[in-house]
């Protein structure tokens, strides 16, 4: 049976700086055949020359077949995937990339409410022309620090201004997301995509929304106050080095090798694996409590030990 293909190659069109520090990066096949069709709130694993992989919502028409577009919004503090996209890539280098995915897709039914926070605007970018396509209702609240940092304006020009919501802090115009859910219709759904402490806000919010309720996690959140640690492959005997701003996921697979993973947010399992020893942190949302003294999700988990023992490479 042929090895189903994971990866498609692409090359850098354009690079256009907008403000806040984003940079939007178009993306198309070198002789420009058709990229694999992707879905509204899809994203793609990017994976950049140093052998980091990140992940970045597509923005463009789901309906436009032969380009793929990221933004990518610089920053400093990060683990070096956003200032490596925005100084170490060129119009026409080549990268690999994974196909799209989808955990954050919309409702087939229902008014859709969105919230966006600063660079959380993304996945929303393509929800808009399927909306509008679709002639659907709809409501986007886009929150940002300043009206100056509000680089992805430019992109929101097709939506109609009744339903475009324009929160700014430094324009005292902060949202309020309790207000927000509280004028919510028994058949809205509410997506929400943004910092950690605004998706804290939505889910306290929204609790009582149930599968109303539709949020986008950043990887970033997870690794916090992680410190470096070893993870050994029982297998073969290597060690590698899990360093303090890295998923276990990110480490191994920079070391080549091969985890299989979907969701990388610690809700799908695909990446489940044995451990033999060590202290895992169990970050994932639905394994079982009976299974965590075995198994552990390393594009969540994270370890409270010095050493943890994988029973890896797989065969
Ligand atoms: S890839 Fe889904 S839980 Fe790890």
């Amino acid at each position: 049976m042929p090895k189903p293909i994971h990866r498609v190659s692409a090359v850098i069109r354009t690079l256009t700086d907008l403000p806040g520090d984003i940079r939007l990066i178009e993306l198309a096949d070198r002789d420009d055949w058709d990229l694999p069709p992707f879905t509204a709130g899809a994203h793609i694993d990017l994976h950049l020359p140093s052998g980091r992989i990140r992940q970045y919502s597509l923005v463009g028409d789901p309906a436009v077949s032969n380009r793929y577009v990221i933004a990518v919004a610089r920053d400093e503090a990060g683990r070096g995937g956003s200032r490596e996209v925005h100084d170490g890539l060129a119009v026409g280098d080549e990268v690999m990339l994974s196909l799209p995915r989808n955990h954050f897709p919309m409702a087939d039914e229902g008014r859709v409410v969105m919230v966006a926070g600063g660079i959380g605007l993304t996945p929303f970018l393509s929800m808009l022309p399927a909306l509008l396509a679709e002639g659907r209702d709809f409501a986007l609240h886009v929150c940002n620090g300043s009206v100056a940092r509000h680089g992805l304006a430019d992109l929101l020009d097709g939506v109609p201004p009744d339903r475009l919501h324009l929160h700014f802090s430094d324009a005292g115009t902060r949202l309020d997301l309790a207000e927000l859910v509280a004028t919510l219709g028994p058949d809205d759904h509410l997506y929400v995509c943004g910092p950690e402490r605004m998706l804290d806000a939505a889910q306290a919010a929204g609790e009582g929304l149930g599968d109303r309720l539709h949020m986008e996690r950043f990887g970033a959140a997870i690794l916090a106050g992680q410190t470096a640690y070893e993870v050994e492959l029982a297998r073969s005997g290597e060690v590698i080095r899990v360093g303090a701003a890295q998923t276990m996921l990110e480490a191994l697979r920079e070391a080549g090798v091969e985890v299989p993973s979907s969701c990388e947010a610690g809700v799908c399992l695909d990446c489940k694996t044995r451990y033999l020893s060590g202290t895992p942190v169990h970050r994932d949302l639905i394994m079982p409590q009976g299974e965590r003294g075995e198994f552990l999700t390393p594009c969540v988990s994270g370890c409270a030990s010095e050493r943890i023992v994988l029973d890896l490479p797989l065969p």
